[in-house]
């Protein structure tokens, strides 16, 4: 018999043993020295919840909303490039398991499979994640494209403007698919699961991107064709000309600042992502879960607020929903589970998360999460420490 998975920990322990090194270690990094990685999950750790008894726990919900839609638990998977090389068609069967689980799914621009893809496989809307590139006829096309793919909102991403180096990356000569050196094919050649599902697929490069854009250099290379075609020009006048050329919900991802999250208030953002990109873009930045705070303070109840970066079980989400926040999503933690067992393991590691979820919150004496505030955590003095203008 199987061991029962009963943590992601479990799920990325397969994953690590099925998917070839390139994948992992694309998804298992952060940039530079990866302190920003690392603290997005030890940050975590600092804050402790405040345990009470003697309360009815009867009748418990996680269920609230993300942006007017009914959500099982506020848990979406986020925006993750070249999902589908972590397990054959993976953005699909993702895309499958939250629909399932009754959770958003966010598709990336650089997935593997397409827009049209996924919304011929799924029945529910799904959001989808824009980069913004330099070429206007792509970004028009692919915007009038997740409109047509029926896409409830729109995921615009500031933090990625230039790519954050990744040292792994390199030193695998990261492309999708992988290229055929000694090296790859020596790591491929132990990853048979794996690779028997991927001859099977079509699906092995960038969905869309490939056949939508012009001009298209390497297009395997991800980390030279982001320098050659995403636009650093990327200010918040373009980010208004986007949100009027969508027209539709809009969530900006990628805040790490107060100010930042006022000036997405005036652009009338939906929504807004407290993320630093789950540590692969600047390094040395503060962890997702302490900034939190200040950006409630700062915007609450006038937008909502999501978060990522860091977050590995339901203790987490609940101590970001007590720090105020309406969502947050997942980024590894689904992936390990996708690239360990396929669709089966997204709902594995959705299923972890909300067990971990609805039972942490009961012992912390509530019954609904929408119910649940800052009063069930015990902060870390330090954990306010880093602060502006010293
Ligand atoms: C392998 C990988 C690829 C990613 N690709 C994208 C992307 O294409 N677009 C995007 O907006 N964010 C991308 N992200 C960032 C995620 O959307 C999310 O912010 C991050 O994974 C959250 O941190 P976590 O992995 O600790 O949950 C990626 C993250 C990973 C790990």
């Amino acid at each position: 018999m199987a061991t029962p998975i009963t943590e992601i920990e479990d799920l990325k322990r397969i994953y690590k043993r099925r998917v070839p090194k390139m994948f992992y270690d694309y998804c298992e990094s952060g940039s530079w020295t990866e302190q920003t990685f690392r603290e997005n999950t030890t940050d975590f750790d600092k804050i402790r919840l405040r345990q009470r008894v003697a309360v009815d726990m009867d009748d418990r919900s996680t269920a609230t909303k993300m942006i007017g839609e009914d959500v099982t638990m506020p848990v979406g998977l986020a925006p993750v490039g070249m999902t589908g090389m972590q397990h054959a068609d993976g953005e699909i069967l993702a895309a499958q398991a939250a629909e399932e689980f009754g959770v958003p799914f966010t598709l990336s621009t650089m997935s593997i499979c397409s827009i049209e893809d996924v919304a011929k496989h799924t029945k529910k809307p799904f959001w989808f994640q824009l980069y913004v590139m330099r070429d206007e006829e792509f970004l028009e096309n692919v915007i009038r494209r997740a409109t047509e793919a029926g896409c409830s909102a729109m995921v615009l991403t500031l933090d990625l403007q230039i790519l954050g180096q990744r040292h792994k990356d390199i030193k695998n000569g990261l492309s999708a698919p992988p290229k055929p050196t000694l090296k790859n094919m020596l790591n491929l050649s132990t990853k048979w699961g794996w690779g028997m599902d991927m001859l099977k697929t079509q699906r092995r490069s960038f969905g869309n991107i490939v056949g939508h854009a012009k001009g298209v250099g390497d297009m395997s290379s991800l980390s030279s064709w982001t320098a050659e075609q995403f636009d650093p020009r990327l200010d918040w006048e373009k980010v208004k000309k986007i949100r009027d050329m969508w027209g539709g919900k809009l969530i900006l991802k990628g805040i790490l600042d107060a100010d930042d999250a006022r000036a997405a208030l005036d652009v009338g953002a939906d929504a807004i992502i407290v993320s630093n990109h789950g540590g692969r873009q600047l390094d040395g930045a503060l962890s997702a879960i302490r900034v939190l705070p200040e950006i409630v303070d700062a915007v609450g109840g006038q937008t909502e607020i999501h978060m990522d970066s860091g977050i590995r079980s339901g203790q987490d989400v609940l101590k970001a929903m007590a720090l105020g926040a309406d969502g947050t999503y997942i980024g590894r933690a689904f992936i390990y589970g996708l690239g360990a067992k396929g669709k089966q393991g997204v709902t594995d590691a959705l299923n972890v998360i909300h067990k971990e979820l609805d039972t942490t919150m009961a012992l912390c004496g509530h019954r609904k999460l929408t119910e649940v505030g800052r009063d069930i955590l015990l902060l870390d003095d330090e954990f306010n420490r880093y602060r502006r203008n010293i």
